[in-house]
């Protein structure tokens, strides 16, 4: 089989293709990806020699491009992680998220069709359900929640999924859809709050904690999220929605204070800022449609998860300590500049 994945030299989208290249010696992987801020090649450093994958630079939205991609190598499989995915960046530039995350999916499904791609999936989020009260922790998204977003970031990822059961639905594509809840683990980039944290405190630099850091998210572990998307790829039904998720809720002052016991860092370090607009509350994910259709289960909980993952910042320090030196600096002043300057 020869496998396109997008997006593949970012978190999710690397650690996916590391899967794959691994365990499928005989299919192809193809890496697409336009390397953006978010995009590494050095997160493929561990693969890139092998036989089975290859990476090309490009945009998933240029048509053009991607038409004479899919004619020229003919691919099996899609796998479509390439999107913009940071909350907070969507609310201050939303426009480019409507260009890769659904102008983009529009030009891989069209493409998908045309050249008989027989799988075609789509990676996207519990966030197309909007949010859950804190004070009904009895709540949970399942596949039939309706969706109700709340950020451009998450509008986005709605659009595209009706697209997606639109196009199964009209012209007959074979499409699957995962709805995961956060992840974390090796390679994620620094603006997301798990490695932000982690840097930050090795650093003993401020740690910005939005509100009052009683938002819930549930947290699954990425090599979880990659299994569980090879399980669909191989055994999931085509149009159908499945919800990934492993039943770690924390707020995320417990997940703030959990790193700083882990790195012997002073509590002292914890600002609180300025809330995100639109905040979500609570994220808790409903995970029974993929445990007993496909018999998926998590192979991590979140307190052993969390120690490996420190464990791998505190080991690939290069890694990231080369991403936050850079270009990434002046994003982090612009965005959390007046923030740390002010109490809520
Ligand atoms: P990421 O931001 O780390 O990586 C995104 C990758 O897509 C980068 O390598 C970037 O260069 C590439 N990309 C961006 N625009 C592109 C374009 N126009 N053409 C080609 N490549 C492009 O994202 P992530 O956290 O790995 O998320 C991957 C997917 O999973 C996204 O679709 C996201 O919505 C979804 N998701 C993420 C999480 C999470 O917790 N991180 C949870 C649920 C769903
Ligand atoms: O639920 C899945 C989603 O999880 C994915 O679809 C998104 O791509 C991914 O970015 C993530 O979205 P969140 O907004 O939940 O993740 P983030 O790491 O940005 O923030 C997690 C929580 O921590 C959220 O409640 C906001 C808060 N936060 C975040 C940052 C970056 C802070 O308190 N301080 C921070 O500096």
């Amino acid at each position: 089989m020869k496998i396109l994945v997008t997006g593949g030299a970012g978190f999710i989208g690397g650690n996916f293709v590391h899967l794959m290249v691994n365990r499928y010696p005989d299919d192809q992987i193809v890496n697409l990806d336009l390397l953006t801020y978010a995009g590494n090649l050095e997160t493929l450093k561990p693969v890139e020699d092998r036989p089975n994958y290859k990476f090309i630079r490009g945009d998933i939205a240029d048509e053009p491009f991607v038409m004479a991609l899919f004619e020229k190598e003919k691919f099996d499989v899609v796998v479509n992680f390439a999107a913009e995915s940071h909350v907070d960046r969507s609310i201050t530039d939303p426009g480019i998220f409507i260009q890769t995350n659904i102008q983009g999916t529009r030009v891989l499904m069209d493409a998908s069709r045309k050249y008989g791609v027989k799988r075609y999936h789509q990676v996207s989020t519990d966030e197309v359900y909007g949010d859950l009260p804190l004070d009904r922790p009895d709540l949970y998204f399942t596949e039939e929640t309706p969706i109700h977003t709340s950020s451009p970031y998450s509008s986005s990822k709605a659009s595209a999924d009706l697209f997606v059961l639109a196009y199964h639905r009209t012209y007959g594509l074979p499409v699957t859809i995962s709805r995961c809840s956060n992840n974390y683990g090796a390679y994620q980039f620094p603006e997301k709050l798990i490695p932000l944290i982690i840097s930050r405190a090795l650093a003993g630099e401020e740690l910005p904690v939005y509100g009052k850091g009683e938002n819930v998210r549930d947290w699954l572990h990425v090599s979880d999220h990659c299994e569980a998307i090879d399980l669909i790829l191989r055994k999931g039904r085509v149009g159908e929605v499945y919800n990934i998720g492993g039943h770690n809720e924390r707020t995320n002052l417990e997940v703030v204070k959990t790193i700083l016991r882990a790195l012997d860092r002073p509590e002292s370090l914890i600002r609180f800022v300025t809330d995100r607009p639109g905040h979500d509350m609570r994220y808790a994910i409903d995970p029974t449609k993929i445990e007993t259709e496909l018999g998926w289960r998590p192979q991590y909980n979140f307190d052993t998860g969390i120690r490996q993952t420190i464990d791998w910042y505190l080991n690939n320090r290069e890694w990231w300590e080369h991403i936050i030196s850079g270009e990434y600096a002046n994003y982090f002043d612009k965005m959390y500049g007046k923030r740390l300057e002010t109490n809520p």
